[in-house]
């Protein structure tokens, strides 16, 4: 299993360039009909601010602290993931590692276990390996300098800003996905956000737009625009402290804003999987599991194995139907089919702990939350379980 991709955009002639001086007043730049975010839209950072004072978030479990290591597990989190959804994860995850030192001492897979149902596994592996790497460059001490933040595995430039902003107040540019549909629509920005140049454009007026002061607010206030009133479908712009000065809403086009990713067809891949059974001395069902190798699709985290393992035979009757699952990643798709079989002989080492070392472990239902799972493996399992809870008592075996 394997990544591919690309994206095609186009720049609209008319979006502004950066304003030369942060916290200046605005100018022409010379080249007519070119503005900066700040003349296009003066008291745009005042009003967002104002509006954040009263209807922005300010009670979510990362508020209120200035350390970075809980700003930044909290901003990972959030990458590409809804706060609701967020919520549970984090207050688990900070309860078990709260500092970045017992973050380093735990081992991969007990960072991945905390993380399984968040996807996106990529975040727990760079979130464990940045850990390690605090502890090692940095004496323990988390950074909250955005130049230094982006020097960390899975720290891109808008998480930097966004932790820097929190953490000390510095005056660093988001741009994350709900910044740019707002900056889309309020600047009617033509381009699917995502290609280089509109995206280099973005973030000069992204950094145009920066307040001299109160920039916690102001950034924790994009956010909550982005994901509370300019959602993606159905925004709220009666009750948008920027809509005076929206010109996708003055022509009546917040729909066409942000343009969506160039049409291209994802890629369709196949993979079959085997959910290999056996039953434990007390007669309950196991499966067996393979970690996937560190780098690629859900690397690291506990799977199906691919092929039969070197001497384990299994029977020739299926243990149950085929299970099919289709699960899309970013760059593909990828259509599931699990066969079911019952393990007749392992040759692991047998007795008191079989395979509960390596790459391959038995696990049983009430040991699926140690495993990092990948959602979909975890559908299968659960689908397997609760097929085998439901069999009549009556019936032997297998
Ligand atoms: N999305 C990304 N970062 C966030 C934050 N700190 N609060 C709410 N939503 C966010």
């Amino acid at each position: 299993m394997g990544l591919a991709g690309g994206q095609q955009a186009r720049l609209s002639p008319a979006l502004p360039p950066p304003r030369r001086q942060a916290g200046a007043s605005s100018r022409r730049q010379g080249k007519a009909g070119i503005i900066t975010g700040v003349q296009a839209a003066p008291d745009f950072s005042s009003r967002l601010i104002a509006w954040q004072g009263r209807h922005g978030r300010h009670d979510l479990p990362w508020q209120g602290s200035r350390e970075p290591y809980r700003i930044w597990v909290s901003e990972i989190m959030l990458q590409q993931t809804q706060v609701a959804a967020v919520i549970p994860y984090y207050q688990r995850f900070m309860a078990r590692f709260p500092d970045v030192a017992t973050l380093a001492a735990a081992t991969l897979d007990e960072v991945l276990a905390h993380w399984s149902g968040l996807g996106y596994y990529a975040r727990a592996r760079h979130l464990h390996a940045t850990a390690c790497q605090v502890m090692a460059v940095h004496a323990g001490r988390f950074p909250d300098r955005s130049e230094l933040l982006q020097e960390l595995p899975g720290i891109g430039r808008s998480t930097a800003a966004a932790i820097a902003a929190f953490a000390r107040g510095e005056r660093a540019a988001i741009l994350d996905g709900n910044v740019r549909r707002v900056l889309a629509r309020h600047f009617a920005i033509e381009g699917f956000p995502g290609a280089p140049k509109v995206q280099a454009a973005m973030w000069q007026l992204a950094e145009s737009l920066l307040p001299d002061t109160d920039i916690e607010a102001y950034t924790q206030g994009l956010m909550d625009l982005g994901a509370t009133v300019c959602t993606r479908a159905r925004p709220r712009c009666s009750a948008c402290p920027l809509a005076a000065s929206c010109s996708a809403r003055a022509s009546d086009a917040v729909a066409r804003y942000p343009a969506p990713r160039p049409a291209h067809a994802r890629p369709e891949r196949r993979v079959m999987l085997w959910l290999l059974r056996s039953r434990a001395a007390d007669g309950g069902l196991r499966c067996l599991l393979e970690r996937r190798p560190p780098a690629g699709v859900w690397g690291g985290l506990w799977s199906l194995p691919e092929h039969l393992p070197d001497g384990l035979r299994v029977d020739a009757i299926p243990a149950g139907p085929a299970l099919h699952l289709t699960h899309g990643f970013t760059h593909f798709v990828l259509h599931i089919t699990a066969e079911q079989r019952h393990v007749v002989a392992d040759p692991a080492p047998a007795g008191h702990g079989v395979r509960e070392h390596g790459d391959l472990r038995w696990c049983r239902q009430a040991q699926l939350a140690e495993f990092g799972l990948p959602a979909p493996i975890r559908l299968l399992l659960d689908t397997a379980f609760a097929a085998d809870s439901a069999r009549p008592a009556s019936r032997p075996g297998r």
